[in-house]
């Protein structure tokens, strides 16, 4: 969960890798580092912190060459400080390296019985003294390929060598690499993303590939070591691309976009004319199928889960739901009659592609719900949905969440239609409702004020608890996984149902407690355990969509949100919960837009 970048130029590199590591900083943000051959030495500068860090120390001592690659860290081995931050050179060979290497501590024992000294407490550092060995006797390529093959793990790598200045290597093995093209400079990226400043042509390095780029030429190799070609995308432009306006950070911006992202996404599916949902590439028939698996991590799980709900609720499917890193590691019995759904924003988190692959060997029909097109999920996976959200920045996913269930509610209605589960007119009738979510969310957007308020009255707090039934049930989830991701205070998701079964001994006293109660067949339930949690001196904040009724005068805070079909209340019952998170975060002072310990893109296990 770093981010790798290599340029191969006639002109000097590092802005440009500085640029590119700012694009970068989404996968890891506690350190940073370069390395270019400069006068034929290698020069390496690297610290702590962020990007911007990096770029005052260049300013300061400028690091000249055409040739170099740039590293950012989500430390998984060793504290992250200056030495252990990437790259980690020796004198004639310098590493960046996205992933794990999961017998390092094995190989590091036997190079350290064989009298070498290790600098660092990183996996990645073996790489290094491997290779410095290696070139003793080889040339750049057989050095990394034999270097290759006594490493377990998933990695991507970016290699630069003292004595050979022309090119930078790459290798992926599970993690991604992307290579982009551009006239006397080619480049070696995490992501298309990072490369696209600089060009629109990319191609992208399958597991075991390697790829020798210097500035007028790319050499793809395949683990056998055969050089393979390689096809070339254009990427589309994205007029979208992140800048933050006039708000004071990502995070907020991407909440206020809501409305546009739902309005975008429904247009990409809804038919104008005709009123009907289209997926046209779907690779099974909805009807030959007798069970939906869904799977995802963190807030993408939480959208596979408020889609079970609906799967049921409009069709006759049985509905699975899982947690990437558990089904992974499963013994999950595959079924070829069941259409294997995953949900990731960036389409890159090594969990859940770890899941696609293990779908894809067993030959099973998969699907994926992703944001980003170009990642290696949508890649990999049968049929790929995207939600069209535009690039989400802020680590905490808000706009991509709301387009994930989009996306799912659109897929749910639609495959009840096919298998007529659902009559015509209740379809119609669906889709026209869905077709108001854009102004809803911007009412719900209107409570900011209000949730400002309650927010400065909870920041204080050691706790809280979010509770819901039925599709409120994952939104209580979210909520509280929103709350403790941006602002650190312990925040607890339950079933409104499961209070009595434990966690009611934690209210006390002014703890907060989120209930999220619309007027569904849960209500009258919901409020029940509310005033259970009342009973015990909790701190309600009631999310409700009454019309406005004082529901109970013991309730500390009411957030009244439009009306809606109730299989739409998911949606507008989010976008309070994201500007609570939000605000108890600025009160706190946290970085809302990278949260302590996180990361946007988790490309490692
Ligand atoms: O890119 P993905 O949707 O696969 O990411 C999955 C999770 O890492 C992600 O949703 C994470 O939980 C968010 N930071 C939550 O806001």
């Amino acid at each position: 969960m770093c981010g790798i970048i290599g340029i191969a130029s006639n002109k000097s590199v590092s802005v440009n890798i500085i640029n590119a590591l700012k694009k970068l900083e989404y996968r890891g943000y506690d350190s940073a580092g370069l390395a270019t051959i400069t006068n034929g030495e290698i020069n390496e500068k690297k610290c702590p912190g962020r990007v911007e860090k990096l770029e005052k120390i260049l300013f300061q001592n400028p690091s000249e060459g055409n040739l170099g690659i740039g590293h950012v860290r989500w430390a998984t081995h060793g504290v992250p400080n200056e030495v252990n931050a990437h790259p980690h050179s020796s004198e004639i060979v310098s590493v960046v390296h996205n992933g794990i290497i999961e017998n390092s501590d094995e190989l590091k024992r036997v190079l350290e019985k064989s009298g070498k000294v290790f600098k660092s407490q990183t996996d990645t550092e073996v790489i290094t003294v491997l290779l410095t060995e290696k070139l003793k006797n080889l040339d750049p390529l057989n050095a990394v390929f034999e270097t290759l093959d006594m490493l377990r793990g998933s990695f991507a790598l970016g290699i630069i060598f003292k004595n050979f200045k022309d090119f930078v290597i790459g290798a992926r093995r599970g993690s991604p690499l992307a290579v982009g093209y551009s006239s006397n400079e080619n480049y070696l990226g995490s992501d298309s993303y990072a490369l696209k400043a600089m060009t629109n042509k990319i191609s992208y390095l399958d597991d075991g590939d390697l790829c020798v780029i210097s500035k007028n030429e790319v050499k793809f190799f395949n683990s056998k070591k055969d050089k393979i070609n390689k096809e070339i995308f254009t990427l589309s432009e994205d007029k979208s691309q992140a800048s933050k306006g006039n708000y004071k950070n990502f995070m907020i911006k991407e909440i206020f976009e809501q409305p546009i992202t739902a309005k975008t996404c429904l247009k990409e599916y809804i038919d104008k004319i005709r009123g009907e949902i289209n997926f046209y590439n779907l690779p099974v028939d909805p009807k030959k199928i007798n069970k939906i698996a869904l799977i995802g991590c963190g807030t993408a799980y939480h959208s596979c889960l408020i889609a079970k709900y609906w799967l049921e609720e409009f069709t006759s499917l049985s509905v699975e739901t899982d947690i990437a890193s558990e089904f992974r590691y499963r013994k999950v019995r595959f079924d070829k009659n069941t259409l294997y759904l995953f949900v990731s924003q960036s389409g890159e988190t090594a969990d859940t592609y770890a899941a696609l692959e293990l779908c894809k060997k067993e030959n099973v029909k998969t699907c994926s719900v992703v944001n980003v097109v170009e990642s290696s999920i949508a890649r990999n996976s049968d049929c790929v949905l995207p939600i069209h959200a535009g690039p989400e920045i802020g680590v905490a996913s808000t706009k991509a969440f709301i387009g994930q269930m989009l996306v799912l509610y659109l897929l749910s209605l639609k495959i009840s239609e096919i298998r007529n589960d659902i009559d015509r007119k209740e379809y119609k009738n669906k889709i026209n409702e869905l077709k108001k979510i854009p102004s809803l969310l911007s009412e719900s957007l209107k409570q900011e004020e209000k949730i400002q308020i309650i927010a400065k009255d909870i920041y204080k707090s050691n706790g809280s608890m979010f509770l819901g039934r039925g599709f409120s049930f994952p939104i209580a989830l979210e909520g509280a996984l929103k709350l403790k991701e941006l602002s650190y205070l312990h925040a607890e998701g339950y079933p409104a149902g499961e209070m009595k079964h434990g966690p009611l001994a934690l209210i006390e006293d002014g703890l907060p407690v989120v209930v999220i109660a619309p007027k569904d067949k849960y209500f009258e339930k919901t409020l029940s355990n509310m005033q259970e949690v009342i009973a015990r001196g909790g701190k309600v904040l009631l999310l409700t969509n009454s019309g406005g009724k004082v529901i109970s005068e013991n309730i500390r805070f009411q957030i009244d949100l439009p009306e809606s079909d109730i299989t739409l209340t998911p949606f507008l019952f989010t976008i309070p919960l994201q500007l609570l998170s939000y605000h108890v975060a600025l009160f706190k002072k946290c970085d809302i837009d990278k949260p302590r310990n996180l990361a946007k893109s988790v490309t490692v296990e």
